[in-house]
């Protein structure tokens, strides 16, 4: 029976190549897919819209701050709730030619980040049904793994570098999701940026540790480098470049060995 996964979530240690992966992965699944995709930026630094390509207008952030400044003006003429509700759909969601896309953002001043995770489970509930896929390039606080409580994802993405912290960031995102009765779905691990044999054994060590299947390993890609320098979008990557190759292969494996998408 093939198994649907409709939300995906990417995650990992700061600076692993979260947004960097979810560009690839996107890419190779267009490449390979016909199925409806919404990307979700769920990071408050929001920039995986230029890895993208996408020219960003507004976050969801930006929206509860507009939205909550026009209200407190005039609290007796504005319904609050139905006011947001409405912007998120209008404004913070794209339309590309293949996919959709939201930056969830941050909200201005102090405060928590807890009103942007809520609004994001909401979210996810009443869109899910409208897409195949959902691919949620996370931040990398284990903030909204503890607070991800409503949401069950069906597959997570966890990508560490060739260090010590990535490998314990990975532990520690699979225990939190044990404590939380795996509200996580099944894990892949991706190693990123593991350019020598010595540190694609350290990899595969972690896996049989942590009895987590190995989706692919990923090696330090000079056009990544250079894309990143001239601030070009991900999504142009030249196909035959190794970092692409790896997402590629390791996607067209996985379709075939569990029937996936
Ligand atoms: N395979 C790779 N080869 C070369 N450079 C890479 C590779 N993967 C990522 N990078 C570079 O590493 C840096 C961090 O990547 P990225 O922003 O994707 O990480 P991240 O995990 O999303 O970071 P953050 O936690 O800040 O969101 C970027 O400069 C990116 O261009
Ligand atoms: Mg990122």
């Amino acid at each position: 029976m093939p198994i649907e996964p409709s939300t995906i979530a990417i995650t990992g240690k700061g600076g692993v190549g979260k947004t960097s992966f979810t560009a690839l992965l996107l890419k190779a699944l267009l490449a390979h897919t016909h199925k409806k995709i919404l990307v979700i930026d769920a990071d408050p630094a929001a920039n995986l819209a230029d890895v993208l390509g996408i020219p960003l207008q507004t976050t969801v952030g930006q929206i509860i701050d507009k939205t909550k400044r026009e209200v407190e003006k005039k609290p007796d003429f504005y319904d609050g709730g139905a006011l947001l509700e409405f912007r998120l759909w209008e404004d913070a969601l794209l339309e590309g030619p293949r996919f959709h896309f939201i930056a969830m953002g941050h909200t201005s001043g102090r405060g928590c980040y807890c009103m942007i995770h809520d609004l994001l489970s909401y979210m996810l509930g009443n869109i899910q049904s409208f897409y195949d896929l959902i691919l949620l390039d996370m931040d990398a606080g284990l903030e909204h793994i503890s607070r991800n409580t409503k949401r069950e994802l069906n597959l997570t993405f966890l990508l560490t570098d060739p260090s010590q912290m990535g490998f314990n960031t990975v532990r520690r995102i699979i225990e939190l999701a044990q404590e939380l009765h795996n509200l996580m779905g099944k894990f892949l691990l991706v190693g990123n940026m593991f350019s020598t044999d010595k540190d694609q054994e350290k990899l595969r060590r972690l896996t049989d540790v942590l009895q987590i299947p190995l989706f692919g390993v990923i090696p330090r890609d000079e056009n990544i480098t250079r894309m990143n320098l001239y601030g070009n979008p991900l999504m142009d990557i030249p196909l035959q470049s190794s970092a692409y190759q790896a997402v590629d292969c390791a996607l067209i494996t996985l379709i075939k060995e569990m029937q996936l998408l």
